[in-house]
């Protein structure tokens, strides 16, 4: 797609967007459908770059799975049928696949070399290897496996108590998967819940597992059965649209089948705070996960403070909340946000350029931002540091800007929402 340029628009949103499914929820669907026994169908998959490296990666592991669109089928034939790898996996730009993967690949008796992208290389991965080696995983790699690429040597995994020091759903998935097939019972603690869709989903699988306030417990007695899934709409996608009725005067959007799973909805509780227009209807639980419509209308807005349990319930909303913040009366104060610093860039330092190149009153902080509004954002040449969020918060930023804003390379916004513009398109009336 290369460089984007936005024209000024200044009119209502108007309309209905059915955002894609959920990018935790996809790749959750493609690992335990392929280390179950039995066929998984998964309808409305994210068709997007990360998740395709997930099914690539159980490919490569011998696992049949036919992709037409957005339904795909996992022909699982038990955690016992995964074949040693060829190749070197390649993870592209996906943190989901690398980190919940390193789980699964320690307890697999076979040999498995990980790499990817420039992004992904510079991400920390001591966070799973540590832990995975208390298990008893054979672990290597760049600084002693702090980076990709890593190799891993399967070993006879043994459970562990383990308290996570970072708010991560990644490393909690990874330990859980380890756990699987490790001797004895894995348990995991955390301090602040984070999103809980891999309990969710080992539960419709028939998993050993058992959950008692912020700890998780599975034993290694583990067989999978296969279990249809649907994927709910992505809440970190559809937060794009929900900011932009939210900010653009005289709007009115639905947003379709969206997962409201409380672990995520963090997004929708903030626009709340801010006074924003906000209606919730047909809500209904599929697949175990929540979903249903929101309707956002514009309103006038104030800055709030974000912070401790609330941040990991929208730590893939930050930098289009900082946006919201821009249009909001008063000040905001996003803080306990330290994760931003690791995301596919820097977060806090790339929202804090953007904003600030677009005329915003933004401060970075060591572990948030502090953004003052209301402004008028001006135009202006921007970078999308190869961040998908980055690039969409960029282009949202256009329907209050006076002048063009030209986003310098627009492609990563295939990672997790390939239709975003054409959904844009749909709601400019
Ligand atoms: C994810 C967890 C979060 C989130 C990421 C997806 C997941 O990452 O930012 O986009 O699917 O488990 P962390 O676990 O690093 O917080």
């Amino acid at each position: 797609m290369g460089e984007v340029i936005l024209r000024p628009y200044q009119h209502a949103l108007m309309g209905e967007i059915e955002v894609p499914g959920d990018k935790s929820v996809s790749h959750r669907s493609i690992i335990l459908g392929s280390l179950a026994n039995g066929v998984t169908k998964v309808t409305n998959f994210l068709d997007g770059e990360d998740c395709m490296r997930t099914i690539n990666a159980f490919r490569a592991m011998g696992v049949t799975i036919h992709k037409e669109g957005s339904t795909i089928t996992v022909d699982g034939k038990g955690v016992s049928s995964l074949k040693e790898p060829m190749e070197p996996l390649y993870f592209g730009n996906s943190g989901t696949t690398t980190r919940l993967m390193l789980g699964i690949i320690s307890g697999l008796d076979f040999f498995t070399t990980v790499y990817g992208d420039e992004s992904l290389s510079n991400r920390p991965m001591d966070r799973v290897v540590q832990p995975l080696r208390k298990m008893n995983a054979s672990i290597d790699g760049r600084s002693d496996g702090k980076y990709l690429p890593i190799s891993i040597r399967g070993k006879k995994l043994t459970g562990m108590d383990y308290s996570l020091p970072v708010k991560s759903a990644q490393v909690k998935s990874a330990i859980l998967l380890a756990g699987l097939f490790a001797e004895g019972e894995t348990t995991v603690t955390e301090k602040t819940q984070t999103r809980d869709h891999t309990e969710n989903m080992l539960e419709a699988f028939g998993a050993d597992i058992s959950r008692n306030g912020l700890s998780t417990t599975v034993t290694g007695k583990n067989t999978l059965s296969a279990s249809n899934v649907h994927v709910p709409g992505d809440i970190s996608s559809a937060a794009f649209f929900l900011v932009a009725a939210a900010i653009v005067p005289d709007s009115k959007v639905t947003l379709k089948n969206v997962g409201l799973n409380e672990t995520r909805t963090g997004i929708i509780d903030v626009l709340l705070d801010m006074g924003a227009n906000i209606k919730i209807e047909n809500q209904q639980t599929v697949s175990g996960e929540l979903i249903g419509d929101i309707t956002v209308c514009s309103s006038d807005l104030n800055g709030v403070t974000i912070e401790g349990d609330m941040i990991p319930r929208l730590i893939d909303e930050i930098p289009i909340i900082a946006l919201l913040a821009t249009q909001a009366n008063g000040k905001t104060i996003i803080r306990d946000a330290e994760e931003l610093r690791v995301k596919e860039t820097d977060r806090i330092a790339a929202v804090v350029d953007v904003l600030s190149t677009l005329g915003g009153d933004i401060k970075g902080t060591d572990d948030g931002m502090i953004i003052v509004g209301k402004t008028t954002l001006s135009g202006g040449k921007v970078a999308s540091y190869n961040d998908h969020r980055i690039a969409m918060m960029s282009a949202i930023a256009s329907l209050v800007a006076k002048d063009d804003i030209v986003i310098d390379d627009a492609s990563s916004i295939s990672i997790s929402y390939p239709t975003f513009f054409e959904h844009l398109q749909s709601i400019i009336s």
